[in-house]
């Protein structure tokens, strides 16, 4: 990713950091609005779960230009197989993702950011995809 979109995910990020607890939320709600066959996938506590997705969410954001940093804490979470993951659901939870933070962040939103985000979001899906077909 240039320097350009990473300053664009991290200003925006900035602005859901101190609702993160609301922006997941809104994200799950949109996720299984958009396919409610996932929700008995989620077995935990999902305000727990929340926070989980956004504590790696925040360290993408702020590792971007980082890869050895970034790289290995995705890999581990190449495990997503094991929780019924499919490849077709990376597209779901992608635009679930997309549209709570244009919905949820209420600032301008101008298409460079949400092409931005697509980006940071196919960095993730695409390392942990690659780590789970890694044999360990
Ligand atoms: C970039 C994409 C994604 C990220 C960053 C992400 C992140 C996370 C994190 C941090 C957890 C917490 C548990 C753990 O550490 O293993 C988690 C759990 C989970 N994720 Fe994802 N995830 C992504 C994509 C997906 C997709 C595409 C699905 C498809 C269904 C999915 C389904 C789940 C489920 C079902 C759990 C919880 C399992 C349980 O309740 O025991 N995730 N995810």
């Amino acid at each position: 990713m240039n320097d350009h979109a990473i300053s664009l995910v991290r200003e925006s990020f900035d602005l859901v950091t101190p609702i993160t607890p609301q922006a997941a939320a809104l994200f799950y709600a949109n996720l299984f609005e958009a396919d409610p066959q996932l929700k008995p996938l989620f077995k935990g506590d999902m305000v727990v779960q929340g926070h989980s997705l956004m504590q790696i969410l925040e360290l993408a954001v702020n590792m971007l230009d980082q890869p050895h940093v970034l790289v290995p804490a995705l890999q581990d979470l190449g495990r997503h197989a094991g929780y019924g993951a499919l490849d077709h659901h990376d597209d779901t939870v992608g635009g679930a993702l997309l549209k709570s933070l244009r919905r949820g962040l209420g600032a301008p939103w101008a298409p460079e950011v949400e092409e931005a985000w697509a980006e940071v979001y196919g960095v993730l899906a695409g390392t942990m995809k690659e780590a789970a077909e890694v044999p360990a």
